[in-house]
């Protein structure tokens, strides 16, 4: 790996100061996780997974082919009906109280993978995605046994088996706001996380193992889109719980359809963050930062097309454009990190295919000087100055540190260009006023909205999107409500 000096606005550096990785086990080689033992795949097969900011291999990955998913589909099947559906709610929750705590016992472990696996800075996996996802657990758990008051005047009873298939930004995240409320909710789960993120899922499978969870209750199997499409496709999956690309989500939504699978999406976005004349100009910077370039842009809800009312528009990109001098691009295991590793070199090649259309497109590039390392997937902080609504880069999701502005007067004019387009999941605004901010809460087509902050996250609170951002709600009481039959 390169030298790991860091260079800042070329003035001065800071020392290197990496998180220790000595204390991690990573086995050479990993199974599938079925009826709680670690299986060998049917045809024996595996792949490689690799650490994006060196692109060093790290382990092996079982991939899962249709007999595989259908011997964990079974085993999910069979432990529903023999065991976890009998249970008493109360008992449910003490076995998910008891995964919370592991996760918490291991987080340091866990947040170190969560970085060398998917490549985003230590400081956001062991400050959000592990202790986020220990919550979601600790929450869930709670409702277990109080389902009938989350519902008044409802029987709520579960599905069955739920199949559920994660993405690579926020793996172990994801895999917790997944299983936590389908357990809690008294179904058994089939999990696939995304294939070049399989290890916090696994490790999660040794805890879950450890915890003494009845066997075949949860069973995670690894591999490529073809294992999601047969878990997508078994017969005996009650229910599909789906978060990725808009594309992924439309194939599933046709393969379920005509059936009596339930499904959920949570798909892409293309969030306005929209900072008024009176809003506090350094705090929305801050903001504005954390809204794009947090976890390199790889979040859904990324805060992506930045509007700014015309007045403070000269004085808000002069201050964005040497706070973006200050961020420092490399190892994601150096605790002074801001921006990681890209997730694959597929999706760097996605990014830089945008980053050369938007200039084509005629919108002024950004980019600040820093250095970024030689080898593994990195991208500068980039800025697309004078975009237009009819960009692509305004229009299409690049899921990147990829940032566009557009300048506006009015709010109607604001809140006119900020809904047209395709997605609806998220959005940002910065003013002094409540009243612009409920203006917006009431205009805005988008599920999540942020006010003088951004990318807050909560195990209390519902997430999930309009038009092709999804449909069905994570979080909160609202999560348990795709899990369950209300009668
Ligand atoms: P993807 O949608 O292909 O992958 C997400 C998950 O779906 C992975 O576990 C994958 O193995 C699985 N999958 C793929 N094809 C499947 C199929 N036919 N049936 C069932 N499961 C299948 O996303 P990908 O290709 O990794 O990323 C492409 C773009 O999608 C990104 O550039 C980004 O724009 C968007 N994306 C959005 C995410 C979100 O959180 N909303 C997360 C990841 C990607
Ligand atoms: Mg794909």
């Amino acid at each position: 790996m390169q030298e790991n000096k860091v260079e800042l606005g070329g003035d001065w550096t800071y020392a290197p100061a990496p998180e220790d990785k000595k204390h991690v086990k990573i086995e050479k080689r990993y199974d599938l996780f079925i009826n709680g033992k670690f299986v060998k795949p049917a045809k024996g097969k595996y792949f490689d997974t690799i650490s994006p900011s060196t692109e060093e291999v790290l382990s092996q990955i079982a991939e899962a082919d249709e007999k595989d998913v259908d011997t964990a589909v079974k085993a999910a099947r069979n432990a529903y009906d023999k065991v976890w559906k009998k249970m008493p709610a109360k008992e449910r929750g003490k076995y998910i109280f008891r995964i919370a705590r592991m996760i918490q016992e291991r987080s340091r472990e866990l947040a170190v993978i969560e970085s060398m696996n998917g490549g985003k800075p230590i400081r956001e996996s062991r400050d959000i995605d592990v202790p986020l996802a220990a919550n979601h657990f600790f929450y869930y758990a709670g409702w277990a046994d109080k389902l009938e008051y989350a519902f008044p005047g409802k029987k709520p009873q579960s599905l069955g088996v739920v199949g559920q298939i994660i993405p690579w930004n926020f793996p172990l995240l994801m895999a917790a706001w997944k299983i936590a409320p389908a357990l809690a909710t008294g179904n058994t789960v089939v999990l696939k996380p995304a294939e070049t993120t399989s290890l916090t899922a696994l490790k999660l499978a040794e805890i879950i193992q450890e915890s003494g969870l009845p066997d075949g209750v949860v069973n995670i199997v690894t591999g490529h889109g073809k294992t999601g499409a047969a878990i997508v496709n078994h017969p005996l999956v009650n229910k599909v719980a789906f978060t990725g690309s808009t594309d992924v989500g439309k194939i599933i939504q046709k393969a379920v359809a005509g059936t009596n699978k339930k499904v959920t999406l949570e798909l892409g976005g293309k969030a306005a963050n929209i900072v008024f004349e009176d809003a506090p100009i350094d705090q929305a910077v801050e903001g504005i930062v954390n809204g794009i370039f947090f976890n390199q842009g790889h979040v859904c809800c990324a805060g992506s097309r930045l509007f700014v009312q015309e007045g403070v528009a000269e004085e808000l990109i002069r201050k964005l454009k040497d706070r973006m001098q200050t961020l420092i691009v490399g190892d994601p295991l150096d605790k002074n990190t801001d921006i990681g590793a890209i997730n694959s070199k597929e999706q760097l090649q996605k990014i830089d295919h945008y980053l050369k259309l938007g200039s084509e497109e005629g919108a002024e590039m950004y980019q600040p000087s820093c250095s970024i390392p030689s080898k593994g997937f990195f991208c500068k902080p980039t800025l697309f100055l004078h975009a237009s609504q009819s960009h692509r880069i305004v229009q299409e999701e690049i899921f990147g540190p990829v940032l566009t502005v557009q300048t506006f007067r009015t709010i109607e004019e604001v809140v006119e260009k900020a809904n047209n387009i395709p997605y609806g999941l998220s959005a940002g605004v910065w003013t002094d006023k409540g009243s612009k901010i409920f203006n917006l809460t009431q205009n805005l087509r988008a599920g999540v909205i942020w006010a003088n902050t951004y990318n807050k996250f909560d195990p209390t609170s519902p997430f999930g999107g309009y038009k092709e951002s999804g449909f069905g709600r994570e979080g909160g009481l609202h999560g348990l409500m795709p899990y369950l039959e209300l009668t």
